[in-house]
């Protein structure tokens, strides 16, 4: 029997790699995937022959589906948990300042810089597309059943009006889980989030350890605490935990505001599907 096969997206650093660390004491074999081909490798090389870099952008959909197929491969055609983890905050401000607002040649204003969902949210969609065409190709090789987690962030259940695309793109990840988690654990992929406080990591501007208070300060060991929850469950899904200094929460969704709206989330579910099911393409536009 093959060892079960993992892919952790921006494992070359911060709670990817406390991650891809983590699961390597669990048995697993991982593929630390990151855009970072120094920090990739080094965090590979560091963690052994159960560990290999794949470079990755996940924020191209070519580059995503090459490293399935790699990683996949890599296992012996065995994939069973990804960490769509990797993430970067606003890399334009929504609020820029008139004096640098630009024009093309038509005279148009520039589109704002949107990397920020495509990393954040774009790829974690396509991460979760991905992991289920390859867990259900993993039967043979002893798996077939799949754990899906993503890196959402308190900014997903609160919010940063210093980044508000990055709100977006959390919040977005939220909705994914929750409205997909139930319905993939039916074949046996689960599909949870985290949602973390402040932990340290290269992803916080620089200096604001020196200024930031530190009983609001995260522990990477509380990322871990949210994964071990999701591996000893197999029926856990559609889960969102928010990760609070030494404590994980689940967070469900917010209260339904009448017993109309509680219909429309919960019972007229069959009437969408098969209304759904009478449009043929949905493709056109
Ligand atoms: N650190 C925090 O306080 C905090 C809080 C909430 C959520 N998060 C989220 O946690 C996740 C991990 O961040 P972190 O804090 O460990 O930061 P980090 O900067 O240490 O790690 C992020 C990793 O993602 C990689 N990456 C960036 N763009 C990529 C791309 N296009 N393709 C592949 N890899 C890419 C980076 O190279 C880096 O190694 C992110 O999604 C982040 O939004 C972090």
């Amino acid at each position: 029997m093959t060892k079960p096969v993992a892919i952790v997206t921006g494992a070359g650093s911060g709670i990817g790699l406390a991650v891809a660390t983590h699961l390597l004491t669990l048995n697993y074999k991982v593929v630390i995937a990151d855009l970072n081909e120094r920090t990739g490798n080094t965090a590979a090389t560091s963690l052994g022959p159960n560990a290999t870099f794949i470079q990755c952008d996940v924020s191209s959909y070519a580059s995503q589906a090459r490293l399935f197929k790699q990683a996949y491969e890599w296992g012996g055609n065995r994939l069973d948990f990804c960490h769509a983890n990797a993430g970067v905050d606003d890399r334009q401000l929504l609020y820029e300042e008139e004096a640098k607002e630009e024009l093309d040649e038509d005279g148009l204003l520039k589109p704002l810089n949107t990397k920020t969902m495509d990393v954040n949210l774009e790829a974690v969609i396509q991460g979760l597309w991905l992991f289920k065409y390859y867990v259900r190709r993993s039967k043979e090789a002893g798996g077939g059943k799949g754990k899906f987690v993503a890196t959402s962030s308190a900014a997903g259940l609160y919010y940063m009006t210093t980044n508000p695309q990055y709100t977006a793109s959390k919040y977005g990840v939220v909705g994914l889980v929750r409205a997909s988690g139930p319905v993939f654990i039916k074949e046996g992929i689960s599909v949870n989030c985290i949602c973390p406080g402040f932990i340290p990591t290269n992803l916080c501007p620089p200096g604001i350890l020196e200024v930031w208070p530190k009983e609001h300060i995260t522990p990477l060991s509380t990322a871990l605490k949210a994964i071990n929850a999701f591996i000893s469950n197999d029926d856990m899904t559609g889960q969102v935990v928010e990760l609070s200094q030494q404590n994980i929460y689940f967070r469900d969704h917010v209260d339904w505001v009448n017993a109309s709206q509680k219909w429309i989330g919960t019972e007229s579910l069959a009437i969408w599907d098969k209304a759904y099911a009478k449009i043929p393409e949905k493709n056109g536009y």
